[in-house]
């Protein structure tokens, strides 16, 4: 190794440290604009009275912000480019692939950070701010509390390119596994935070294949309970064009605003909706997993909890780096 690669290494894992080890607190911005956190609270509460989907809406977004690739130099993890509009020179994150008309509850980070800058201008970073409405979000619907670690600042970049590494749902147990481990978290983190999926909708567009084209053979997936894929087949019908709406949405289960462990019972009767949830039984180690969260509901939110905090600290920008946005959809 010649000199300059050692010392391009040490630099490397230097920065890429620094990076993984970021350090966000508590109360944050206790001193720095103390109503921040209720700000964005009572922003979420009143989304919800008026469309209960925000609150899922919110947990998603804030996921696909923490998970966009990954790049030495380049922190683009939870940094707030998700919320970035594209432009006539660049095609931004929110319209990548797994994100375009799917997106939903951007304008109540809008509202948020509008009262959030006339309140204590440039001081609330849009990444903090979408942590701490998916944390509202999940406590309105009935998840448990938690103390959201901050300090992330926003990001200067988002290509649609680097939505990438968000996993697919027809993704199998150990592509799901790997895509997290790539991001630190385990398998075990992976589960729980899966259970996210009790709540919200989908597109018919992003299981259809299930129904009607199971891995190109023309026939429904084999996993799927019969009377569940009828279910489906009704809510998703095929178009004159074999396809289906691009529109049309479903229930992702029963009690779709309620933070209840539902999804994890659903699995055991095959009435997982995605390849990638209905994969999650596909060895012992989950299974048990899956079979605890099933009855014991509050354990699964305790580790739900734990797993969002993680996620939550995916290739934060602090201090220096970055900047704070004055409006989320724009770099400054
Ligand atoms: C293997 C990993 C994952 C895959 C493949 C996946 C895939 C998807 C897909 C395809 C949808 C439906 C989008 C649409 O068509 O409208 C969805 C919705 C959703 N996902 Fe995931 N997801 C994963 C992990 C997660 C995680 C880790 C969270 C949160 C912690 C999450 C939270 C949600 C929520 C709340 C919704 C409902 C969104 C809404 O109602 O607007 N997902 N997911």
């Amino acid at each position: 190794m010649t000199e300059l690669t050692l010392i391009a290494t040490i630099l490397i894992l230097f920065l890429s440290y620094n990076h993984t080890e970021a350090a966000l607190q508590v109360g944050f911005y206790r001193d720095k604009c103390p109503s921040a956190e209720t700000i964005i609270r009572n922003e979420v509460a009143k989304a919800f009275v008026d469309n209960r989907g925000i609150a899922p809406g919110l947990v998603r977004l804030h996921f696909h912000d923490c998970f966009v690739r990954y790049r030495v130099f380049l922190c683009q993890g939870c940094d707030g480019s998700i919320l970035i509009d594209s432009t006539s020179t660049n095609q931004a994150e929110k319209d990548g692939p797994p994100n375009g008309i799917t997106l939903r509850g951007l304008e109540v980070i809008d509202n948020a950070k509008a009262k959030l800058e006339a309140t204590c201008k440039g001081t609330v970073s849009c990444a903090d701010i979408l942590a701490y409405a998916a944390r509202d979000s999940i406590v309105i619907t009935g998840g448990l509390y938690w103390d959201v670690p901050a300090g992330r600042r926003d990001g200067r970049i988002s290509k649609a390119a680097e939505t990438s590494d968000i996993p697919a749902p027809f993704l199998q147990l150990g592509e799901i596994t790997q895509s997290f481990a790539n991001k630190n978290l385990s398998q075990h983190d992976m589960v729980a935070l899966l259970g996210a999926h009790t709540i919200g909708r989908s597109h018919c567009s992003s299981f259809a294949d299930r129904l009607y084209n199971f891995s190109s053979t023309g026939r429904q997936d084999p996993s799927l309970n019969p009377p569940f894929a009828q279910l489906l087949k009704q809510q998703c019908p095929r178009n004159s064009q074999g396809g289906v709406s691009q529109t049309d949405v479903v229930f992702m289960n029963q009690s779709p605003f309620t933070m209840d462990p539902s999804y994890y019972g659903n699995l055991f009767q095959h009435n997982g909706l995605f390849t990638s949830d209905q994969t999650l039984l596909d060895s012992q180690e989950t299974t048990r997993q899956i079979a605890f969260y099933a009855t014991q509901g509050l354990a699964w939110q305790a580790d739900f909890v734990q797993a969002m905090i993680k996620m939550s600290q995916i290739q934060v920008l602090t201090g220096t780096e970055g900047e704070i946005h004055a409006n989320c959809r724009k770099i400054n």
